[in-house]
């Protein structure tokens, strides 16, 4: 696929991808399936949020109240994982760290006990599967967890990727299906009479295109030149992460992603099949601040060692913190806006990974036809109101 030269002898593409973050290449990658002449623009594309998430697939763990929408969505993206591994592997040649093992949450005291029910008794009202353990049952499953555990759900269905392996085979999968890529950042959007025409760099290039996709994470909403009404109701949620490796030759530490509430913390353990041991996650709403902070990496540590004491025996090889995209119902916003030619893919919060597989084929769907699936049309931007009532 080539380039177009445009009217005014600009780079011109059927899509133009603003964000080169898993959200933004899942996309380009479809688009480009499609047939759709594409482009990113991303100083360094595979980075963002998933150089630090977990990759946990925690659509059962991590329902919330009020969340049953989102919930429909996360599975059927959760569904769609083993056949989007398959594919994306075999289209860039790159293991993904898929794993299918599952994940149990535990209890280490009588509230965070009566936390876990309330949740079962959720997960049970929504038709989803998971089984209550007592904390000897929890023990016999992971060996490892501390002997106070009181008891936990295990999850069968709940696994795991490796994020940094996601966002490296969608660059080679982009690659390799012609989507081009400017490393560079996106200064603003142009919008030329009443549509979004393309992308003006930092490096002054001006790039053209029939559509714009703003998929820039948390940074979505405030890309200078996207006009305020349709502006996504985006904000950065900090999140601080920890990386242990587990020494060669791999003693059993972990079968399983472990997960709890410690004192109204949520932290989790995902135990990857190369070693590495990924504990988080901080959520803080601190604006752009991604310090590392050694009251987080505190916390994070004191919790996972009362989950499991043999934890700190292990090196720790990585401290990181990242942004969140969260939206106003941490529900993603996804397909177009009020604005002819501008699309919104962000907004992800806490399930970007999870969401990579969907999101990809909403989008595609949404750049083709202009229209969001039947799946993904709770997720439009035009839910925040304002976009259709206010001029753009
Ligand atoms: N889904 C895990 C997190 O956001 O920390």
């Amino acid at each position: 696929m080539h380039a177009r030269t445009t009217s005014d002898g600009s780079d011109g593409s059927d899509v133009l991808v603003l964000g080169g973050g898993v959200i933004g290449l899942v996309t380009a990658w479809r688009a480009a399936q499609r047939g759709l002449d594409t482009a990113v623009v991303d100083p360094a594309p595979g980075g963002g949020a998933a150089r630090v998430a977990a990759g946990m697939l925690a659509a059962v763990t991590e329902l919330h109240y009020g969340e049953q929408t989102l919930l429909a969505l996360n599975l059927a993206s959760a569904r769609r994982y083993p056949d989007f591994t398959t594919e994306l592997e075999e289209a860039s040649g790159q293991d993904l760290g898929y794993r299918a093992c599952g994940t149990l949450a535990v209890a280490l005291d009588a509230d965070d006990r009566a936390h876990l029910r309330e949740l079962h008794a959720l997960q049970q009202r929504s038709g989803l599967e998971s089984e209550w353990l007592s904390g000897r049952e929890c023990r016999r499953l992971e060996p490892m967890l501390a002997p106070g555990v009181r008891g936990g759900l295990r999850v069968d269905g709940d696994h795991q990727v490796d994020p940094r392996r996601l966002a490296g085979a969608l660059v080679t999968a982009c690659e390799r299906a012609g989507v081009r890529f400017h490393r560079d950042r996106a200064d603003r959007l142009t919008v030329a009479g009443d549509r979004a025409r393309g992308a003006v760099l930092a490096d002054g290039t001006e790039l053209t295109a029939d559509q714009v996709v703003l998929a820039a994470g948390s940074h979505s909403g405030r890309l200078a030149g996207v006009p305020t009404a349709v502006l996504p109701p985006v904000r950065p949620v900090k999140g601080q992460v920890l990386r242990l490796s587990v020494p060669r030759p791999y003693a059993p530490f972990l079968s399983r992603t472990v997960r709890a509430v410690v004192r109204g913390s949520h932290v989790y353990l995902v135990p990857r099949e190369n070693g590495e041991l990924v504990v988080g996650a901080t959520s803080e709403e601190l604006g752009w601040d991604t310090t590392v902070t050694a009251g987080g990496v505190y916390e994070l540590l004191r919790d996972a060692h009362e989950l499991v004491p043999g934890l700190t025996e292990l090196p720790l090889t990585e401290t990181r913190a990242g942004l969140r995209p969260g939206s106003p119902d941490n529900a993603p916003l996804l397909g177009p806006t009020a604005l002819p030619g501008l699309h919104l893919a962000t907004g992800h919060h806490r399930n970007g990974i999870l969401l990579t597989p969907i999101t990809g084929d909403v989008m595609a769907h949404a750049l083709t036809t202009g229209e969001l699936p039947e799946e993904a049309r709770p997720f439009t931007p035009r839910r925040f109101g304002i976009l259709e009532e206010q001029p753009v």
